[in-house]
């Protein structure tokens, strides 16, 4: 099957950043969001974005042909020629569903449909369609444009030709990607996640302060950055979420969330975007670390 216009359901952080590498790699895309202001919003920032790209000089034409490209709508019924079509809407298993349903009888019988889902089942959202072959799970990593990585997911009820097809769009995208299966976390969270979760735990049983971990992580091991950094980034209220999905799933102790990061979450310090969390950021380019 080949693709030739693509779908994206969302102009959020993730849904915009699809939209845009899908455009780049020169594929026909439409935008829907639930109202207008949030499609303004998200091209705007593709526009920055192209435009720091066309600086650069990585781009193979102009932003303005590119964007030529793009298409934001509030109707659905605008995705009934996709080929493909991502959902990268809020992380709501009933908001989700809700939406699949809306779209299954909008779009073509053979486009496929594929989830950005971080810890949602891929099956589970299948179940709100009649095409359960025809299902697939496109985890992006943020920022997109930036990011090489795609977890293509499978299910049990996938088609090979629907995987292999979604394996070739993510390269024609020019990411990386990789094959993963339906079970919660995929790949990159399933190790991750226990390894920030252990390193809150190593901090709460004394083994070394936040900075120290955080160096010790750094130059040890060569990670670009220590995991307190990084939970902040990632915003501790979305840790907290997965931890639960996970644990959920699993039942191991080691995908639970220790209690000082619930403490966090229940005192609303999610990180950077509220300028606390294991670091204050108050001067954000001046991060000072917190000694709970
Ligand atoms: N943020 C990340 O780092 C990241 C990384 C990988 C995957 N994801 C996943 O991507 C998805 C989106 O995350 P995000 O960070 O872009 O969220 P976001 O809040 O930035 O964007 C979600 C967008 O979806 C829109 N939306 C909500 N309901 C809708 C509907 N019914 N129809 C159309 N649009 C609707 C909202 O208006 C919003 O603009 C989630 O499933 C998340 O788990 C996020």
């Amino acid at each position: 099957m080949t693709i030739h216009k693509v779908g994206v359901l969302g102009c959020g952080l993730m849904g915009s950043g699809i939209a845009q590498v899908s455009a780049t790699a020169g594929f026909k895309v439409t935008v829907v969001e639930v109202e207008q202001k949030f499609i303004e919003k998200g091209f705007a920032g593709i526009e920055k974005s192209l435009t720091k790209f066309a600086e650069k000089g990585t781009l193979t034409e102009k932003p303005d042909s590119i964007r030529a490209r793009l298409k934001g709508t509030t109707n659905k019924q605008e995705l009934a020629d996709c080929d493909i079509i991502i959902e990268a809407i809020v992380e709501n298993v009933e908001e989700k569903k809700k939406m699949y349903e809306s779209i299954d009888g909008i779009a073509k019988k053979d486009t496929i449909f594929a989830t950005n889902t971080s810890s949602i089942s891929v099956t589970e959202l299948l179940s709100a369609t009649n095409r359960p072959d025809r299902f697939i799970g496109l985890h992006f990593f943020n920022p997109v444009p930036l990011m090489k990585l795609v977890e293509v997911v499978r299910t049990i009820a996938t088609a090979n030709d629907v995987y292999d097809t979604a394996i070739e769009f993510a390269k024609k995208l020019g990411k990386v990607p990789v094959r993963t299966s339906d079970r919660t976390g995929f790949i990159v969270n399933r190790l991750l996640v226990p390894y920030l979760l252990d390193a809150i735990r190593a901090y709460e049983e004394g083994v070394g302060s936040i900075p120290d971990i955080d160096n010790a992580m750094k130059l040890g091991c060569g990670y670009p950055m220590g995991p307190f950094t990084l939970l902040d980034f990632v915003g501790l209220d979305t840790t907290y979420y997965i931890t639960h999905v996970m644990y959920d799933e699993f039942k191991e102790r080691r995908f639970a969330s220790p209690p000082l990061l619930k403490r966090l979450v229940l005192a609303g310090w999610y990180g950077r975007k509220t300028g606390k969390g294991f670091y204050d950021y108050a001067d954000p380019n001046k991060p000072v670390p917190a000694n709970f």
